[in-house]
């Protein structure tokens, strides 16, 4: 077994510091909450609303990553025009469970996330796995559980390992058939209007990188971490609440994160995701190399265990993890990751 890098945790990271760098700056008082976070490319802002209630919202035109050259973006419906009746109500219900299970079905939930916290804006993004562009390619087959799966498959995983379900009140996803995966469903198919059924489409997934030809590197990981993400995520990787206990930013790592068994648990997944997505604000201005190394740094902390273990974490590593870019079963800092929390 390879035993990593063994550096320092960094330093707690404390709610009353003002940080300030060139391009943003975070200031937390002690009267309650207040956080301004500023970059060239947009303002985001974390204010006290006048009910008293702290609220993330973007005070600037929507931020968008520069789309890579030659990008020719499907794009999706307004809200506007969702149509009234039945439909229009099972969209509209779709959408909130989207943006916000834990409010909406907390019993299938057993972490801090949401699924627009991946597939960003609502699910519209490209590049950040847009459900429009899912919902034109499935059913499809997939290795990850060598069959054809269909999207109502499709959703309960990313329930069972992103959202961590197992540690939800129910012990599990919404059960098969539930009016959750058809409320959410109607949602996609409203998302993909006019899209063409069958053809890859632009923006589908994350942008697709190669491991670099110097690999990656936990240590550079971590200062790129300390530099450009704590800010918001935290020093000790668990995002931050606010008053009333509503996810700010969610956590890369810890308890409440995703688990061994998500996508964004693999290096190459979390570089793609963050290359075009991350740091928010800033998006794109991360190198490929930059983004490998501090997906390396999140996905080499310890998360919940994967669901699919039984029997030893040794086991699991090579039956599900062989073959991938992950630190499931190799030890860091002296800790064999994967024993899950
Ligand atoms: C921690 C991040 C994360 C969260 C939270 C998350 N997902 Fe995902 N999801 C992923 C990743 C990573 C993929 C794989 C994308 C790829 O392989 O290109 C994915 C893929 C998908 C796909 C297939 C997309 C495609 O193009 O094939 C669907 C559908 C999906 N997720 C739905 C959901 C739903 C619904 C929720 C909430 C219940 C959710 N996801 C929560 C990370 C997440
Ligand atoms: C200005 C605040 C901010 C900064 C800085 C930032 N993020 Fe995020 N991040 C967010 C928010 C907010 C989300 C949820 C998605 C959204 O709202 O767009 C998110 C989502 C994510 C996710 C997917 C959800 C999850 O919890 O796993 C990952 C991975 C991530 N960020 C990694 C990074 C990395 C790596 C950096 C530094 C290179 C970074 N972020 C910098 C605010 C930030």
């Amino acid at each position: 077994m390879q035993d990593l890098t063994p550096d320092p945790q960094p330093a707690q990271n404390s709610r009353n510091t003002v940080l300030l760098t060139r391009r943003r700056m975070l200031y937390a008082g002690s009267g309650g909450l207040l956080l301004l976070a500023l970059w060239s490319g947009g303002i985001y802002e974390l204010a006290r609303h006048p009910s008293g209630n702290a609220s993330a919202r973007n005070i600037a035109a929507p931020i968008a990553a520069p789309a890579p050259a030659g990008t020719d973006d499907f794009v999706p419906p307004p809200e506007s025009s969702i149509p009234d009746g039945p439909d229009g109500a099972a969209i509209r219900r779709g959408m909130a469970l989207f943006t916000e299970p834990r409010a909406h079905v907390p019993q299938y939930v057993g972490n801090d996330m949401a699924c627009a916290h991946c597939h960003q804006d609502a699910g519209r993004k490209p590049f950040a796995a847009p459900m429009w562009a899912a919902w034109v390619a499935y059913p499809k087959y997939r290795s990850k559980n060598d069959k054809i799966n269909t999207m109502e498959e499709r959703i309960r995983d990313c329930f069972v390992y992103s959202m961590n379900a197992g540690a939800s009140a129910s012990g599990g996803p919404p059960p098969w058939g539930s009016p959750v995966y058809a409320d959410m469903m109607a949602y996609f198919r409203w998302l993909a209007t006019d899209a063409p059924v069958g053809q890859d489409m632009k923006g589908a997934g994350f942008l697709k990188l190669s491991v670099p030809t110097q690999g990656y590197d936990r240590e550079r990981g971590r200062r790129i971490y300390e530099e450009q993400c704590a800010l918001c995520h935290g020093s000790d990787g668990n995002g931050a609440r606010g008053e009333q206990s509503e996810i700010l930013f969610p956590p890369l790592w810890g308890a409440r994160s995703y688990n061994w068994g998500a996508g964004m648990a693999r290096v190459d997944r979390a570089a793609q995701f963050i290359v075009h997505n991350m740091p928010k604000g800033s998006e794109g201005s991360l190198t490929e190399q930059q983004a490998w190394d501090v997906a390396a740094w999140i996905d080499s902390q310890e998360r919940p265990k994967d669901p699919r273990q039984t029997g030893s974490v040794e086991e699991a590593a090579r039956r599900y993890h062989d073959k991938e870019e992950s630190f499931y079963g190799k030890v860091a800092d002296g800790h064999l990751l994967g024993a899950g929390l």
